[in-house]
């Protein structure tokens, strides 16, 4: 070993011992998690590349699993992963950005919880040369430069064809007034606003169908369970001030599935008396399909690491990446043969 390598190793190992401090002082031991270990350290040579990851919590299985796919991918493909859990606060992304920037990984890559806000931060990956690369949610930033890519979901197709579900199962009704409670993901998160333009603009195809109410259950199970709860409470039955409630359009599994806790414990029989349709694909909300409890879940595909590793590796050997690419993703339905569904694996 000559000794350039072994400065170059020894500025590599005192670079990710500065790194795993700043994490600690940045973002509090209690506040956020990092998986960066004294093992992991260990294993590191000189010529991995070392991926900065924030991941914004574990709010559904969905994201659970979304979390291990990258983490698998990263080992798979040999790129040293610090991960970042920013328990649904944008402020810990922030500041576990500007660690990643402080201590020059090679690449950094983030799940926006919301939209706007990180052009700052940005602007400091850029000045740093480290490329960014947005991962499931998107971005609203002034300058488009500020990150090489996005990875992830098409959320607008993932609404629009929870709508053409519904304009489908419902061309033959009589019915002249389809009602609607929407019950939408994280405000101001891209997938959120997405899921509802994607429904909202195919849907008024069919004029009968309105929503009539529509609440923020920020993509959690107890929160699903809590707007079906007090409109069951207000109202004395699932109807908003009268206008009996047809369809739940709801942008998550978690939120369906708490909806469904709800449901069955007012004794409301989710079959044949109402429509549901749900965004994910986990495995709870399939078997709920099978039983009849949901009529379509539209799939959101949360294996994004294989791909993001390659996007890694190709950015990180200075080639570019697509604005953007996004993941395949299918839907299922009342109507499928429901007993060819491998395990979904979350
Ligand atoms: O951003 C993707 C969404 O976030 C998933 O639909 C949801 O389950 C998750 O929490």
């Amino acid at each position: 070993m000559s000794l350039c390598t072994i400065i170059i190793n020894m500025k590599k190992v005192a670079k990710l011992s500065l790194f795993l401090l700043s994490l600690l002082l940045t973002t509090g031991c209690g506040n956020t998690k990092s998986n960066f270990s004294k093992k992991n350290k260990e294993k590191h040579s000189s010529s991995t590349l070392i991926l900065g990851f924030s991941q914004i919590g574990a709010e559904s299985a969905w994201r659970k699993r979304n979390t291990e796919s990258i983490q698998q991918a990263a080992a798979k493909a040999n790129i040293q992963l610090v991960f970042n859990d920013a328990q649904q606060k944008q402020a810990n992304q922030i500041k576990a950005i500007r660690s990643f920037i402080v201590y020059r990984v090679d690449v950094i890559a983030f799940v926006p919880i919301v939209e706007t806000g990180w052009d700052n931060v940005l602007k400091d990956a850029k000045e740093a040369k480290i490329p960014v690369i947005v991962v499931d949610r998107k971005i609203k930033v002034k300058d488009e430069s500020l990150y090489a890519g996005y990875i992830g979901e098409d959320a607008m197709q993932e609404g629009t064809k929870a709508a053409n579900f519904l304009l489908e199962k419902f061309k033959e009704s009589e019915d002249p007034h389809i009602n609607i409670l929407e019950i939408r993901g994280t405000e101001n998160s891209s997938v959120a606003s997405e899921r509802s333009l994607g429904f909202t603009n195919t849907i008024k195809e069919n004029p009968r169908f309105s929503i009539i109410y529509s609440e923020s259950g920020d993509f959690l199970r107890s929160r699903g369970r809590e707007i079906v709860s007090n409109i069951i409470s207000d109202n004395q039955g699932l109807n908003i001030n009268g206008s009996p409630i047809d369809i739940i359009y709801s942008h998550n599994d978690a939120m369906t599935l708490g909806v469904l806790e709800t449901l069955a414990s007012n004794n409301i029989p989710s079959e044949n008396e109402l429509t549901i349709v749900s965004i994910d694909g986990e495995q709870k909300a399939i078997n709920a399909l099978k039983d009849g409890r949901i009529n379509c879940v539209v799939e959101c595909n949360p294996n994004i690491g294989p791909l993001l590793m390659y996007l890694v590796k190709t950015i990180a050997n200075r080639n570019t990446i697509p604005k953007e690419s996004y993941i395949e993703e299918s839907v299922f339905t009342e109507n499928d043969d429901l007993s060819t569904i491998p395990p979904r694996g979350y």
